[in-house]
């Protein structure tokens, strides 16, 4: 089983075991989580992924691994291909070992954020992919894991890192961000109607005493958001989403990782996209509609010429989503949007601008309020 640690830093590795059933149940109690991550779409998912891997020497990349409960759908329905696993959190790499173990030469575990796509091919002398695969967010894994302070049914410090060897943590962020850069994230990030009233409740909390536990910043929006009115579920809901998503800079790996994808899918690859935050969707729309409609046409041009040509089919038509019964039964599945895209000819020279200036344009705001504080 070949592995790359792209932070330096070795695995522990578990023994390869033999491919069935009982392996995974075995996986999954090794590893002592409480569920296994329903996967999201499964059927969608290996109906988008697996017609890019038919070559003999396919390779798909999901840059989410996880649970590896879409990869191993797409290990047992293509058997040529070479799976590259990547995932942020040391941990689903080691969970993700066990269970795919039986398939232990077909897969390379790497341990980094997607948005070192590049040089993870690069380490790996792999110039060119035919799919990739992006199920963004958490894991149930990482939300049993309930010391790490991504949910606000259980007592925790406030960390929410998906990689605990990086620096920033919830509580860093609401010991030091002013009241401004609190009540925007709360915002836009978690769509926070009472935005500006918790982020000055917490600006004045902390002149008294640090606030370093998911308790406190549960209480403390339960005390600030007015009972009347209040949408279904905890109150916190929200702050906890916009906090993590800022602790892990998710916005920006994922506009960072496109322009790297392209550069390295096979013409008649594919790019198979799940996004469950309005923001996270937004990123991946507009980045498949740069390619996937003629380029901007000089007027006064009777046709468009080959080169302004798409370069991207949509091959979803659009965003798919859950039905009712897949809602029903796994509620992660409610917001899920599911796009994908395949290349359909090199990507045309022009395109290198537009790809430049989607990327400025996409992440200009969150450089700019990180330059300022
Ligand atoms: C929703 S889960 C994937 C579940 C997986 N599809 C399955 O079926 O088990 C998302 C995973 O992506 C990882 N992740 C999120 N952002 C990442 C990033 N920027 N780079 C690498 N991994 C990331 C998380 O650590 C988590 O394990």
């Amino acid at each position: 089983m070949a592995r790359l640690s792209h932070s330096n830093r070795t695995l522990s590795l578990a023994p390869a075991a033999a491919a069935h059933a009982q392996d995974i149940e075995r996986a999954v109690k090794e590893a002592g989580v409480h569920s296994v991550h329903d996967p999201v779409l499964l059927d969608e998912c290996v109906r988008l992924v697996t017609p890019a891997l038919k070559d003999d020497h396919a390779v798909c990349v999901d840059c989410t691994l996880g649970m590896a409960g879409h990869s191993l759908a797409f290990l047992q329905a293509s058997t040529h291909f070479h799976l590259i696993g990547i995932d942020r959190d040391d941990e689903a790499l080691k969970f993700a070992s066990q269970r795919l173990a039986a398939f232990s030469d077909r897969v390379t575990f790497v341990h980094s954020s997607f948005d070192q796509f590049s040089s993870i091919l690069d380490d790996l002398n792999v110039p060119q992919v035919n799919a990739v695969f992006l199920d963004l967010g958490l894991s149930s894994l990482q939300i049993d894991e309930r010391d790490r302070g991504f949910t606000y049914s259980a007592d925790a410090p406030l960390d929410m890192r998906m990689d605990p060897t990086t620096k920033l943590t919830a509580a860093d962020i609401l010991a030091t961000y002013s009241a401004d850069q609190l009540e925007r994230i709360f915002h836009d990030y978690g769509q926070e109607k009472w935005a500006r009233k918790i982020a000055w409740r917490i600006v004045r909390t902390r002149d008294e005493h640090p606030l370093t536990s998911t308790k406190q910043l549960d209480e403390l929006v339960d005390q600030t958001v007015p009972r009347k009115g209040r949408p279904a579920g905890d109150p916190a809901k929200r702050v906890f989403q916009a906090l993590r998503i800022e602790v892990n800079g998710e916005l920006d790996e994922l506009a960072h990782v496109f322009p790297q994808i392209l550069e390295h899918l096979a013409v008649g690859g594919r790019i198979v996209v799940e996004a469950y935050h309005s923001l996270e969707d937004k990123i991946v729309k507009s980045f498949f509609r740069l390619g996937d409609r003629p380029a901007d046409i000089p007027q006064g041009l009777p046709v468009i010429p080959d080169a302004l040509q798409p370069y991207l089919a949509d091959v979803t038509h659009g965003a798919i989503t859950a039905d009712q019964a897949e809602q029903a039964r796994n509620p992660r599945s409610s917001s899920v949007r599911l796009r994908a895209v395949q290349l359909i000819r090199p990507v045309p020279a022009h395109a290198a601008r537009d790809i430049r200036e989607w990327l400025a344009v996409t992440t200009r705001e969150r450089t700019a309020e990180r330059r300022s504080r």
